[in-house]
This record gives C-alpha cells, sequence and structure tokens, in this order.
C-alpha cells in the first residue's frame, strides 16, 4: 500500500491507471477507521483492480459550533488498519492542499439537502457535495462505494452524480452494527459505556417499524411518534428527528401505500453526541 498526501501525485497516478485501462475503485472516509469502512472497501474490491482509500477530516462539511477539532484522527493506527485491509493506495491529503488560501468554489446541493440533516446542518451537505467533487477529480474512480448509515449522504451524492453528468457508478454498503444494534461510527467513542450499550434502543426502535409495517400498520406518522417515545424513555436520549420519507425522493411521508418503498430516518442527541441511523422497509 503506498501512501500519497499529494493531490497533483494521485491524480497522475490515478490517470496513469485510467490509461492503463485498470478499472479504479474509491472508498471515501474521514478516517478513524472502523468496521464500518472497511466493509465498504471489500466492497469496492469486488468491481475494481485497484482501491483508493481517501482520509480527509473536511473542515467544510462541519458547522461553526460542531466536533472539527476534537473529531478522532488516530493516523498511525488507520495506516496499520490500512495497510491490513486489501488497499492500494491511501491518499490522506492535508487541509492546506485540498483547500489552499484564495480557494473560493462551493458546490450547492438542492432541496434534499436542505431536509432533515441538511436542516440541523446548515450547508454540511454543500461541504460533502464540494469536497467529494474534488476527491473525485482528484482519483477518477470509475467506482465509487459509500455507505447506507449515512443514506440522505448517498442519495445527495447519487444526485450530485447525476446532476453533474459524472461518470462513477455509485455502489451503497449496508449498514454495519455492533452487537447491540447501534451502528459502527467513528463517533462512538465519545460516549460512555453506559450510553453506547443503551443506545441499542435505536435500532431497537428501527425492528419495531419493521414489525408494525409487516403487521400491516400504515401511518408512517404513528409509528414514528411510537419510536420516538421509545428513545425519549431512555434518561440523556433526545431524538432530534424520526421520521419516514419516501426512499426516491426524501420527501416525508404520513401514510404508506402498499408496495412501496420507505426510509425511517432517526437523529438521536446522547450528551453531546449526534448519532444517526437508519432503515429501508416496503409496505
Ligand atoms: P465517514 O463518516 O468517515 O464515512 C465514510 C463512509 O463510511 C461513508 O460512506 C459512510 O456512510 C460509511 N460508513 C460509516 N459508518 C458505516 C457503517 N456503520 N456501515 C456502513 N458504512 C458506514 O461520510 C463521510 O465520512 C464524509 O462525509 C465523506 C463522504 C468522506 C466526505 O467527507
Amino acid at each position: 500500500m503506498q501512501i500519497i498526501t499529494d493531490p497533483g501525485q494521485m491524480q497522475a497516478i490515478a490517470e496513469k491507471m485510467r490509461l492503463n485501462r485498470q478499472l479504479v475503485g474509491v472508498v471515501m472516509t474521514m478516517g478513524a477507521l472502523h468496521e464500518g469502512h472497511l466493509s465498504l472497501v471489500k466492497l469496492a474490491r469486488k468491481s475494481a483492480g485497484t482501491v483508493i482509500l481517501t482520509i480527509f477530516v473536511n473542515p467544510r462539511q462541519f458547522g461553526p459550533s460542531e466536533d472539527l477539532h476534537r473529531y478522532p484522527r488516530p493516523f498511525e493506527q488507520d495506516v496499520a488498519l490500512a495497510k491490513s485491509a486489501d488497499i492500494d493506495y491511501l491518499f490522506a491529503p492535508e487541509a492546506g492542499s485540498i483547500y489552499p488560501e484564495h480557494y473560493q468554489t462551493t458546490l450547492e446541493c438542492g432541496a434534499l439537502a436542505e431536509r432533515f440533516e441538511g436542516e440541523q446542518r446548515p450547508g454540511h451537505f454543500n461541504g460533502v457535495a464540494t469536497v467529494v467533487t474534488k476527491l473525485f477529480n482528484i482519483t477518477k474512480p470509475h467506482t465509487a462505494i459509500f455507505g447506507e448509515k449515512d443514506a440522505q449522504q448517498l442519495a445527495v451524492i447519487r444526485q450530485l452524480v447525476l446532476d453533474l453528468n459524472m461518470d462513477i457508478a455509485i455502489v451503497a454498503a449496508p449498514i454495519v452494527r455492533e452487537e447491540n444494534g447501534l451502528a459502527v461510527s467513528s463517533r462512538n467513542v465519545y460516549l460512555s459505556s453506559q450510553e453506547r450499550s443503551a443506545a441499542g434502543i435505536i435500532y431497537q426502535g428501527i425492528c419495531h417499524a419493521e414489525k408494525r409495517i409487516a403487521a400491516e400498520e400504515y401511518n408512517l406518522q404513528a409509528i414514528a411518534a411510537e419510536i420516538t417515545g421509545m428513545i425519549s424513555s431512555v434518561p440523556g436520549f433526545r431524538p432530534a428527528y424520526v421520521s419516514f420519507v419516501h426512499e426516491m425522493t426524501f420527501e416525508p411521508a404520513a401514510i404508506a401505500e402498499a408496495g412501496r418503498e420507505y426510509r425511517l430516518l432517526l437523529a438521536v442527541h446522547v450528551g453531546g453526541v449526534r448519532l444517526i441511523d437508519n432503515g429501508k422497509f416496503r409496505a
């Protein structure tokens, strides 16, 4: 595995691979690598001869009151994990080489990026879309793997690729969970051990939705209210939103129609940590 920090050097390597007709797959992360990230690498390997993993804590997707400065950056540990995974290139640029002095351009996403995470974190998805586009231009991939853990991010990126005619196949990776169902996340290290085990309630909420919909309860708003109640009953857990959306548009859905697909989106504050999760259902 080769470690590259210079965007120009990474771009030159990527161009050479393209000229040699090698299929390139990219997995983008902000580091603090875990099982979820590694599952994306395994998927990338299925469709690509060369796998590039990027690690970059993107300042432009953090709000002024968010956790940019305390975001975990265990770089040595990440390098060791990346080496043990099946990765050809680790691209880990400095912030100054991605956003040099006098940098000006930011992409603006549309309505999809303004709801839920976008509403809670203004500008977040514009920052994500900008860095993802830059990393696409630097790594020139044929396929890119993103996790369903961040379902709205995945939808925003699919829209970005479609709208800007990017010739890149976007592959969705299923959510990897801890034993109690908590979705694996770099932010889980901020939780106390008590909070971490109690956080299984979020997955129990998703399972509750699954059962209610299987029993032909089509009032999605009522199911969401039940789940909000379940989560709020845990001391210190405050749901920010628990909502069903139409799978294709991410527009809020109140009543389900038989045969259609919906996604339950959840964001929960636990102490100073914000956890997000989701589940997909067919009514
Ligand atoms: P990060 O939170 O590090 O996540 C990197 C990728 O790993 C994303 O595609 C995310 O959905 C996926 N992922 C995280 N936890 C997962 C889990 N438990 N199961 C499956 N996949 C999981 O998302 C970002 O970084 C950034 O916004 C980024 C796209 C890199 C742009 O800066």
